[in-house]
């Protein structure tokens, strides 16, 4: 089993679209797959509810109520841990304990920059990420590759002390997906593979951080 939390500080950076894009992908190559929300938004546990026929089924837990982290099956391959914006290294001291791999999503905005740094030097003290126990990686989102704007974060993303594991660049398709209860790994399209592309150095990413 592993189980990956997807968190940071600053909102609408991305945590669900990591939660539910990588949900997708591992149900749709037969993993056992479930979400824990911890969200009160509960957008996480909605998708998951959303999800059509014809597509794998994600298991949802509701991790806002106590005792969420007994309740994953034994036989579970893979937990994704879904957090509110607001986030830090104490909120989220029963997970960062569990947790197998962190994932920080980060705009490429000055402001979301600076509102991730204070976060990722919480985490950087948190004992077993300290000890290198639990590794963190960045996931740089909605990428405008040809903007100004993103080439900036992309080199203070760099900088950071936490890897950058994957650039995902912008699309629609994020959002058309997500309504429809669907990730870009339910879909085949020559627009959406692209953007799946995007996806493969985080995809290895963890699996190094799985061996
Ligand atoms: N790569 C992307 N391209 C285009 N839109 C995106 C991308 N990633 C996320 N979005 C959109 O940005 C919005 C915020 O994303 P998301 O809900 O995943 O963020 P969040 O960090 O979970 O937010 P919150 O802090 O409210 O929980 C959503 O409308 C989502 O569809
Ligand atoms: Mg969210």
């Amino acid at each position: 089993m592993q189980r990956i939390l997807i968190a940071s500080r600053k909102g609408g950076c991305g945590k669900t679209t990591l939660v539910s894009n990588l949900a997708a992908c591992w149900a749709q190559k037969g993993k056992r797959t479930v979400v824990m929300d911890a969200d009160r938004q509960a957008s996480s546990f909605h998708w998951c509810a959303r999800r059509p026929e014809g597509v794998p089924g994600v298991l949802a837990i509701d991790a806002t109520r106590r005792g969420a982290l007994d309740r994953i099956p034994a036989d579970a391959e893979r937990v994704l841990i879904d957090t509110p914006a607001g986030s830090d290294a104490d909120s989220l001291a029963a997970f960062l304990e569990v947790a197998d791999a962190v994932l920080v999503p980060v705009l490429p905005s000055p402001i979301d920059l600076e509102a991730t740094a204070p976060f990722l030097a919480e985490l950087a003290a948190v004992p077993r990420i300290r000890r290198g126990k639990l590794p963190v990686a960045l996931v740089g989102n909605r990428l405008k590759p040809w903007t100004r704007a993103s080439q900036d974060a992309l080199e203070s993303l760099r900088a950071m002390p936490f890897p950058l594991a994957a650039e995902l660049r912008d699309s629609q398709a994020y959002a058309l997906l997500a309504g429809l209860g669907k990730g870009l790994f339910d879909y085949g399209s020559e627009q959406v593979r692209s953007h799946q592309d995007d996806w493969a150095p985080l995809l290895r990413w963890l699996k190094r951080a799985a061996t």
